[in-house]
């Protein structure tokens, strides 16, 4: 008998098994994170054990947080494939960080929580078995509704809360007891056809979508208790105040004036002001004439445009080290250039006997046209 050995080659060893096909989640839970390394682990715990049996997976979107929370993400999906991470290099923004790891689901609903332990994730099944029903697109957690609470808020916050809150009920009539919540689930499907429409800048993504929304999306409120912060510190501050107005504005204009451009406008205002006091120091109670005190206020207003927008404006594409000074070199030519343009638009209209208000307002509104979009080109160059 012919004896054929048998191949005892441990090929398999080296490559893992060809899996079968695995169908996406029916759930995605999208986390924005900054600085949230000791909570990563603590919420992911929670979510094993309220969504057991179900069929989820949770997206981390980590803006590069210095203290690894990236990494902290990563090393619990090593070992489950449920928990996945997505790292942003070079960019920042809460609602930014939303839109993308919704983007990035696969699943059926996607739902948005914070990453701090505030939002009560067993609400995440009664979110699920809601969307289930069919008969509702979005579920939104919510502080406001009968059996909701935000008692961890402080007196300013809580008023500050109820007065965005009440704006945008009345200017956007967004009919949400709490529109400003960070907590809600959707179906992506929808989300989806929104998407284009949405702004990656802000804070406030629910708000935005059911703007957008335009009366469209069938909604659905689930009370929530809002608990106390325990590990890391809150990154919202007094800018989410304009991010708000700014919102608002938007979708009044049906997006005609954009997010940027009315903070760029808002620091040009500012910008006036420091100008004029400038002007005064230098002219008036110093002893410069009109022509040099007028160069040296200009200067000063259009540095100090810069740093605000590079603050503000740009704060998820900011400029820093090197390129702070080279970018305020062209923003310091391309404002010079906008002031020719400027002068010359109100001239020649002035010419047409237009009065001179509205020859200088014309002229204004070009100056600054042409400065907000030269230098998104070629300052911060916006994607
Ligand atoms: N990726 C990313 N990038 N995540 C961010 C950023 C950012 O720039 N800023 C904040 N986050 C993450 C935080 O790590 C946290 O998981 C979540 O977004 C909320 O941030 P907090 O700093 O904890 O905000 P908050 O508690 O003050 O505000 C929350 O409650 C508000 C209700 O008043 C948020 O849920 C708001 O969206 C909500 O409006
Ligand atoms: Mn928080």
């Amino acid at each position: 008998m012919n004896h054929v050995p048998v191949m005892t080659v441990p090929a398999a060893r080296s490559e893992p098994p060809a899996a079968a096909a695995r169908p996406a989640p029916e759930l995605s839970v999208i986390v924005p994170t900054y600085g949230e390394h000791d909570n990563v682990p603590l919420l992911v715990e929670r979510l094993r054990r309220t969504l057991e049996g179900r069929d989820w997976e949770v997206i981390f979107v980590d803006d590069n947080s210095p203290d690894g929370t990236a990494a902290a993400a990563r090393a619990l999906g090593a070992s489950d494939a449920r928990v996945r991470c997505i790292r942003r290099i070079g960019r920042r923004g809460l609602a930014g960080a939303c839109l993308e790891g919704m983007l990035a689901s696969q699943a059926r609903y996607v739902a948005v929580m914070d990453a701090d332990l505030q939002h009560d994730e067993s609400l995440l099944t009664g979110m699920l078995d809601r969307l289930r029903q069919e008969d509702v697109d979005l579920v939104v957690a919510s502080r406001y509704v009968a059996g909701g609470s935000a008692e961890s808020f402080s007196r300013l916050r809580a008023r500050a809360s109820r007065l965005a809150t009440d704006l945008a009920r009345r200017v956007l009539r967004v009919a949400l007891s709490d529109p400003m919540s960070g907590f809600f689930m959707i179906r992506r499907e929808r989300f989806e056809e929104l998407a284009p429409a949405l702004s990656s800048q802000g804070f406030k993504i629910l708000l935005d979508i059911v703007a957008t929304g335009r009366g469209r999306l069938r909604i659905a409120e689930l009370p929530y208790v809002f608990r106390e912060r325990v590990h890391g510190e809150s990154k919202l501050d007094s800018r989410v105040a304009l991010d708000f107005v700014a919102l608002v504005v938007a979708k009044l204009t049906n997006d005609a004036v954009s997010f940027r451009f009315l903070l760029f406008c808002l620091v040009g205002l500012t910008g006036i002001g420091i100008h004029m006091a400038v002007l005064d120091l230098a002219h008036e109670r110093g002893a410069l004439g009109f022509g040099l005190a007028q160069t040296i206020a200009t200067v000063s207003a259009i540095t100090w445009n810069f740093v605000l927008n590079n603050m503000f404006t740009y704060r998820d594409q900011r400029l820093t080290g090197l390129g702070f000074f080279t970018g305020l070199i062209r923003f310091q030519v391309i404002c010079a250039v906008g002031a020719i343009a400027n002068v010359g638009i109100a001239q020649w209209i002035y010419g047409y006997d237009h009065g001179w208000w509205l020859a200088g307002l014309a002229g204004a509104l070009m100056g600054a046209v042409w400065n907000y979009v030269v230098s998104a080109a070629f300052v911060w160059r916006q994607r």
